[in-house]
C-alpha cells in the first residue's frame, strides 16, 4: 500500500516538472512578432530590388497578403525556410541567403509591419519572432 502511493507521488512529481518545461518554452517561443521592429530600413531598400527582379513576375502583393494571413502565428524563420527552398519556383535556391532575407523585410514593410534597429538574421532568434497577418 505504501510503496503505491510512493510511486503515484513520483508520477504526479515527474508531471509537474514536464509541464513547468513545457510551460516555459512555450513562454519564450512567443518572444516577439512581425510588429516589434524586426528588420531595418536599409533590408526593405534591398529587398525590393530582389523583389522586383525575382519574385514580382508570379506573384502580386496580395498573395504576399493572404501567406502571412496563412502563417499566422508561425516562426518568420519556418516561412523564410519554405520560400529559400522552393522560390522563385524556376529556379528554387538561387538567390543569396541575404537576400532571401532582405525580401521578407520587404514583403512586411508592404504590408504594414515597421522597421527597427536589428537587422533581421536567420541565424540569430528568427525563430522567436511569430508572424502576424496584416
Ligand atoms: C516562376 C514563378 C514564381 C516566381 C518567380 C516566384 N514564385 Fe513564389 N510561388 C510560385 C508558385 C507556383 C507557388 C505555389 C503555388 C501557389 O501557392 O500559388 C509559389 C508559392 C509561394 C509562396 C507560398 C508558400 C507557402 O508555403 O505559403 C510564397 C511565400 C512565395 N511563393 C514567395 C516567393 C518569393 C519571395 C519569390 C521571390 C524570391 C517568389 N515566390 C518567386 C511561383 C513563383
Amino acid at each position: 500500500m505504501k510503496d503505491s502511493v510512493r510511486v503515484l507521488l513520483r508520477i504526479a512529481g515527474s508531471s509537474f516538472l514536464l509541464i513547468c518545461l513545457l510551460g516555459g518554452q512555450n513562454v519564450f517561443a512567443q518572444d516577439k512578432t512581425v510588429k516589434d521592429g524586426v528588420f531595418t530600413e536599409a533590408q526593405v531598400a534591398s529587398g525590393q530590388i530582389v523583389y522586383d527582379s525575382q519574385c514580382k513576375t508570379c506573384h502580386n502583393m496580395q498573395f504576399y497578403r493572404d501567406t502571412l494571413r496563412s502563417w499566422n502565428n508561425q516562426p518568420l524563420l519556418w516561412l523564410w525556410e519554405s520560400i529559400m527552398g522552393t522560390m522563385p519556383a524556376d529556379n528554387p535556391g538561387s538567390l543569396m541567403l541575404e537576400e532571401y532575407t532582405d525580401v521578407i523585410a520587404y514583403i512586411l514593410s508592404e504590408n504594414g509591419f515597421p522597421t527597427g534597429d536589428n537587422e533581421l538574421d536567420p541565424d540569430n532568434g528568427m525563430e522567436q519572432i511569430s508572424i502576424l497577418p496584416p
